[in-house]
C-alpha cells in the first residue's frame, strides 16, 4: 500500500503540531510534510521528539512564497494538504493587521493555485467560528452569515471564501472547517488558558478583559484533530463543517477553575479594560458533522485536567517562552502592569 503524503502547513504552532502527533500516533504508514515559517507563535520545541522520524520532513519557509510551495510540491506531491498557518491572535491583529491579511488570504491562495496547478487529493482550509462574529441567543450553523469584527477573523474569512471559490470555480477538493476555542498542550502562553495557567503558577495576575462574562465554547485540541482527520475522509468536497466542543463557558468561570485547580487565590485575577471589538458570545452548532459520525471523545472537565497538569509538568517548554519579543508585547499592551517578569 502506498503510503500518504500530508502537507501540514503552520505544523509547529499549536493545533498544527498537536495533528502531527495525532497522524504519526494513528498511521504507521505516513509522510509528513511540515511547512512553517516559525514566526513567534511557531515553536520548532513542539516536535522534538519526532524530528529523527524519517517520515517526518521539516521545511522552513512562508506560505505566500510559491517558489517554496512549488518545490514541496514536484518533490513531495502531497496527497493532502492541510492549512493551519496563520496569523491567529486577536489582539496582534488590532495592532497590525497587515502580516493578517498576508497570510491568512494572499498565503492560502497561494497554496490553493498550487494544488490546481500540481493536483490534491483534498484541501482542508482550517477556518475559525470567529468568522461568524458574536451571537447573543442560539448558535451559528453552517448557514448562518459570515459577520467577522476585526482584523483575524476578517482575514481569516478572506481565506476561507477563496478556498471555497476554488472548489466553486475550479472543481478543486477542498473542505473547510471552522472550529470553535481550542485548547490542550503546546498552546503559545498568550492566549487565555496557557496564560492564566502559567501565570497563575509563577503567581502573576490574571488580566481578565472587561467583566469577565465574554462566552467561548472551548474545544479539546486532540478532538479538533480527530474531527479534521474524519473531514478528510468522510466529508464531501466544497462543504464547510463547525468543529464545536459543546462547552460554553464565561471567561470568569475558566479563570476560577483554573485557580481552583492550581490551588490558587482568586485575588490573582485582575479585570483590564476590554478588548476593542470584543466578540461577547460564540456559539457553534456542529450537528452537520455529527450527522456524518463524528463524535467527541473528551469530556471538558478531564480534559482541562490534563491539560492543566500539561503547563504545570512542561515548564521548560514555556518558561523559555515568556520572555523578550512576548514581555515586549504584554507590556505595550497592558501598560498599567501586568507583570510578567
Ligand atoms: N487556536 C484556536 O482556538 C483556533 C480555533 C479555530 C481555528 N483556529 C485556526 O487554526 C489554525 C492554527 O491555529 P493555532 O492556534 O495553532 O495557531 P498558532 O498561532 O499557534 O500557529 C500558527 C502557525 O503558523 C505558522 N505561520 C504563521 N504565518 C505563516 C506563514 N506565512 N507561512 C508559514 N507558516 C506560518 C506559525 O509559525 C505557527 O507555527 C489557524 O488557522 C487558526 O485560525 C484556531
Amino acid at each position: 500500500m502506498s503510503r500518504n503524503v500530508y502537507l501540514v502547513t503552520g505544523g509547529a504552532g499549536f493545533i498544527g503540531s498537536n495533528y502531527i502527533h495525532f497522524l504519526f500516533e494513528r498511521y504507521e504508514n505516513v509522510k509528513v510534510v511540515n511547512l512553517d515559517k516559525l514566526t513567534y507563535a511557531g515553536n520548532i520545541e513542539n516536535l522534538r521528539d519526532i524530528e529523527e522520524n524519517e517520515n517526518y520532513i521539516f521545511i522552513k519557509g512562508d506560505i505566500c512564497d510559491s517558489e517554496i510551495v512549488r518545490k514541496i510540491f514536484q518533490e513531495h506531491k502531497p496527497d493532502y494538504l492541510i492549512n493551519f498557518a496563520a496569523e491567529s491572535h486577536v489582539d496582534r491583529s488590532i495592532g497590525n493587521p497587515e502580516d493578517f491579511i498576508r497570510t491568512d488570504m494572499y498565503g492560502v491562495y497561494v497554496l490553493l493555485e498550487a494544488s490546481k496547478k500540481f493536483g490534491i487529493k483534498r484541501f482542508i482550509q482550517i477556518s475559525t467560528d470567529e468568522v461568524y462574529g458574536s451571537i447573543d441567543k442560539g448558535s451559528f450553523t453552517e448557514e448562518s452569515p459570515l459577520m467577522p469584527s476585526n482584523p483575524y477573523s476578517a482575514s481569516k474569512s478572506g481565506g476561507d471564501r477563496l478556498a471555497y471559490s476554488y472548489f466553486a470555480t475550479y472543481n478543486m477538493p477542498i473542505i473547510i472547517t471552522r472550529a470553535s476555542n481550542n485548547y490542550g498542550p503546546y498552546q503559545y502562553p498568550e492566549k487565555l488558558i496557557p496564560l492564566f495557567v502559567t501565570n497563575a503558577l509563577e503567581d502573576e495576575q490574571l488580566p481578565l478583559y472587561g467583566d469577565g462574562k465574554n462566552i467561548r465554547d472551548w474545544l479539546y485540541v486532540k478532538d479538533h484533530c480527530i474531527a479534521i482527520e474524519f473531514v478528510l475522509h468522510h466529508g464531501k468536497t466544497g462543504e464547510v463543517y463547525n468543529i464545536a466542543g459543546g462547552s460554553e463557558k464565561e471567561n470568569i468561570q475558566i479563570t476560577r477553575f483554573i485557580l481552583e485547580l492550581l490551588d490558587k487565590p482568586e485575588s490573582l485575577i485582575r479585570y483590564v479594560d476590554d478588548r476593542i471589538g470584543h466578540d461577547r458570545r460564540y456559539s457553534l452548532d456542529s450537528s452537520k458533522l455529527h450527522h456524518l459520525g463524528w463524535q467527541q471523545e473528551h469530556s471538558f472537565d478531564v480534559a482541562m485536567r490534563e491539560t492543566v497538569q500539561w503547563y504545570v509538568d512542561h515548564q521548560d517548554w514555556w518558561k523559555p517562552l515568556k520572555s523578550g519579543e512576548y514581555l515586549e508585547f504584554y507590556k505595550k499592551h497592558y501598560p498599567e502592569g501586568m507583570s510578567l517578569t
